[in-house]
């Protein structure tokens, strides 16, 4: 990994492919990872790690599948959509199903495990606007 300070503004503006996270450092077994998106990702869940979502710029929203806001929760599969702002934090646990999606576009830091698939480990089919990686090095 780069041994340099590292501008996020510098790193988002040297790549323009959404929803193909680019990492920018790495800290112990993680990486820290930024992307741009835009429309819709796709419903996938990571069995073994929580997701970190951090929001650089714009709006982030993600509709989680855990039971909460619906009256479903006796199945579990009841549906929410949590809305993140600009500089807003949000933790997706292990195991739940997600998708998440942004209208106006946004730029956004996630970590995750180094090895970490963005589609997780069971996934919706896996459209051509979509990057299925483990994340791309910078430049
Ligand atoms: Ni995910």
């Amino acid at each position: 990994m780069n041994d340099e300070p590292v501008l996020l503004r510098t790193a988002l503006a040297g790549f323009d492919q959404l929803w193909s996270p680019r990492i920018v450092t790495r800290v112990n077994d993680y990486d820290v990872r930024i992307a741009k998106v835009s429309g819709e990702h796709i419903w996938h869940v990571h069995e073994n790690t929580d997701e970190f979502f951090m929001v650089l710029n714009g709006e982030l929203s993600i509709a989680l599948r855990d039971g909460d806001g619906d009256g479903d929760a006796g199945t579990g599969r009841g549906e929410r959509v949590v809305t993140l702002q600009r500089g807003a934090v949000f933790v997706v646990p292990r195991g739940v199903e997600h998708r998440p999606s942004s209208v106006g576009g946004a730029s956004i830091l996630m970590f995750e495990p180094t090895g970490t698939p963005t589609v997780g480990d069971r996934h919706d089919p896996v459209p051509d606007h979509v990057n299925a990686t483990i994340g791309h090095l910078l430049g």
